[in-house]
């Protein structure tokens, strides 16, 4: 079988690190891994199937041994990097935000759009995390029953922002029970005890960038522009795990348990949902799961034709660092891993 040397570029980071544990659960055929960051953490160690790597600083000769290229570095890294990388010959496999809506860069669900992998020209953009379980739990509905509306509410983890947000949350819980005064410096207020709607910069229009990335992505990967879609995204004092509150309308009526039926046969998706048992998702044990988990599925009191749920996922597994290996899993299997998409 063919084998494929992997780059990981973000090593370090906190979706550099689950991406090293989701190729270690699921061994994709490996030749050689390389562990990139940038220059800070050049010579730090780090460990892959029980052996020791060195980290290596960042530059464009990185890729002139890579296969297939994981980023999770950040958008300027990622701008920077990804074309010299898909120059090199690499297939990137980007997590930032930097190339999603570009038109002819792929932006893949495996579970729902994996044909598009294969119009690639060296770069495949991952979603956003909130998208991705999002679309992972509504796609197989709007396939029986066409999503005309979607509004969501986001409840968003700290790990998503990255190392120093989760060390900065940590830090202030245990200020704010010492009763000391708490200084922000990822997020513009203390998020210790407190909720922030106010994730990525704000847009003319009022949302927040990562608010329309819900309303642009979600058009793309599910292949529906006409969808309407908007969203309020809020930080809340979670580690991992982002939750989000759906009201779905459809095209027709979708009773709540057609809806159970389909997504418990669904790729991905776990429905949790008995209230009798206080049975639904939540963040805490969705960490370091990989399903995306679906409950409190009613009808929409408000619209006769809409439903509401409640939708949670591990935002650096399947909202990230899952999702990008699958897709590599995808390309590999279908022997599309071809530089500059050749
Ligand atoms: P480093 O640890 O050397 O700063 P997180 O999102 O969890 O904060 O992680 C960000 C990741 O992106 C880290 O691995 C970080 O490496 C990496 N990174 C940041 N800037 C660069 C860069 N210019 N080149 C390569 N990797 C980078």
């Amino acid at each position: 079988m063919k084998e494929y040397r992997f780059g990981i570029v973000g090593a370090t980071g906190l979706v550099g690190s689950e991406f090293i544990k989701v190729l270690e659960q699921r061994n994709p055929p490996i030749k050689s891994v390389k562990m990139l960051a940038s220059y800070r953490s050049a010579g730090k160690k780090l460990f892959f199937n029980h052996q020791e790597y060195t980290v290596e600083e960042t530059i464009p000769e990185s890729f002139d041994d890579i296969d297939i290229a994981l980023f999770s570095a950040g958008g300027d890294t990622s701008k920077h990097f990804s074309p010299i990388a898909a120059k090199a010959g690499a297939v990137v496999v980007d997590n930032s935000s930097a190339w999603r809506m570009e038109p002819d860069v792929p932006l893949v669900v495996p579970e729902i759009n994996p044909d598009d992998i294969q119009k690639h020209k060296g770069i495949i953009a991952n979603p956003n995390c909130s998208t991705i379980q999002m679309v992972v739990a509504l796609y197989p509905l709007h396939k029986v029953n066409p999503i005309k509306r979607i509004i969501v509410d986001t409840y968003q983890a700290v790990a998503g922002t990255g190392i120093r947000a989760v060390e900065e949350l940590k830090t202030q819980v245990v200020q704010v029970l010492e009763g000391k005064e708490t200084i922000p410096h990822v997020y513009p207020h203390q998020i210790a005890f407190n909720a922030l709607p106010e994730i990525g910069v704000f847009l003319d229009n009022g949302y927040t960038k990562e608010e329309w990335k819900m309303v642009e992505e979600t058009r793309k990967i599910m292949h529906a522009p006409d969808i309407a879609v908007s969203a309020t995204c809020v930080r809340i004092p979670v580690l991992t795990g982002h939750s989000e509150a759906v009201h779905v309308e459809f095209t027709n009526v979708m009773l709540p348990e057609d809806a159970r039926q389909i997504l418990s046969q669904a790729p991905g998706v776990k429905v949790l949902d008995d209230p009798v048992i206080s049975l639904y998702p939540q963040a805490w044990p969705c960490a370091g799961t990989d399903e995306t988990f679906v409950g409190r599925i009613r009808q929409d009191a408000s619209n006769p034709k809409g439903l509401a749920m409640w939708i949670v996922a591990d935002n650096l597994r399947k909202g990230a660092a899952l999702n990008a290996v699958q897709i590599a899993e995808e390309m590999i299997k279908r022997d599309w891993v071809r530089p500059g998409g050749r």
